[in-house]
């Protein structure tokens, strides 16, 4: 998404805790010839020195902040970089039941896609089991590499955001809903909706 905006002439920053996957973003950056800020910092506590007109909680990112305290640090670190007439979007999947209710012991269709090292394809399948209390899905992603032997296993817990929460975590936290859209086509958000996009305003 960064990469976009900056070819677009806007002035991007991009925050990640993981090195590895700002590397990568770097490298891509490059590679389109723009230049983004790029910065290694925990959402839940960060403090860029500036303020923005938009920030964005892209591809379902929000989903790593498990607890409550961590979801509430981090929308206080955001308010307190947003411009007065600043936008915060927030961009998740709607969830669906019938996938978090899956019977754990199968495997499900992900992807199948020829790896870019050349060593054949790749297939990957997964498997999930839901946590109720926590609202966290444990998901497990197998990967199957040409025909190399056995099969990598990453593990993957999400926090699922059901759409009247989110709303309401927001409002509890200083932010008024402005829109909710469905997908990233602008169409309203309803119940069957792939995804739940929030442009929220600080007030
Ligand atoms: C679904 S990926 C999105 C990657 C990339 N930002 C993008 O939009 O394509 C979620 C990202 O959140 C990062 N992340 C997880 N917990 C974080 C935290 N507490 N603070 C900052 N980044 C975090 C992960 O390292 C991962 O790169």
């Amino acid at each position: 998404m960064s990469i976009p905006l900056a070819r677009d002439g806007f002035e991007v920053t991009g925050l990640d805790i993981s090195k590895a996957m700002l590397d990568h973003a770097a490298g891509k950056a490059q590679g389109a010839g723009v230049s983004v800020r790029w910065v290694e910092a925990d959402c839940r506590d960060f403090n860029l020195g500036s303020t923005y007109g938009l920030v964005i909680f892209p591809f379902n990112s929000i989903a790593h902040l498990h607890d409550h305290e961590s979801i509430e640090a981090c929308l206080a670190c955001v308010g307190a970089h947003l411009e007065s007439t600043g936008r915060f979007i927030i961009d998740i999947f709607n969830p669906r039941l019938e996938i978090l209710l899956r019977d754990s012991s199968e495997r499900y269709p992900v992807a199948e896609y020829a790896d870019p090292d050349g060593r054949g394809t790749v297939v990957i399948t997964e498997n999930n089991v839901y946590d109720s209390a926590s609202q966290i899905n444990r998901i497990k992603w197998y990967y199957r590499i040409g025909d190399g032997p056995g099969e990598h296993v990453r593990e993957l817990n999400m926090r699922i955001f059901y759409p009247q929460e989110l709303d309401g975590l927001l409002r509890s936290n200083g932010f008024t809903v402005e829109h909710k859209y469905g997908d990233c086509d602008r169409k309203s958000f309803s119940s069957g909706s792939p995804r739940q996009i929030v442009v929220a305003r600080r007030g």
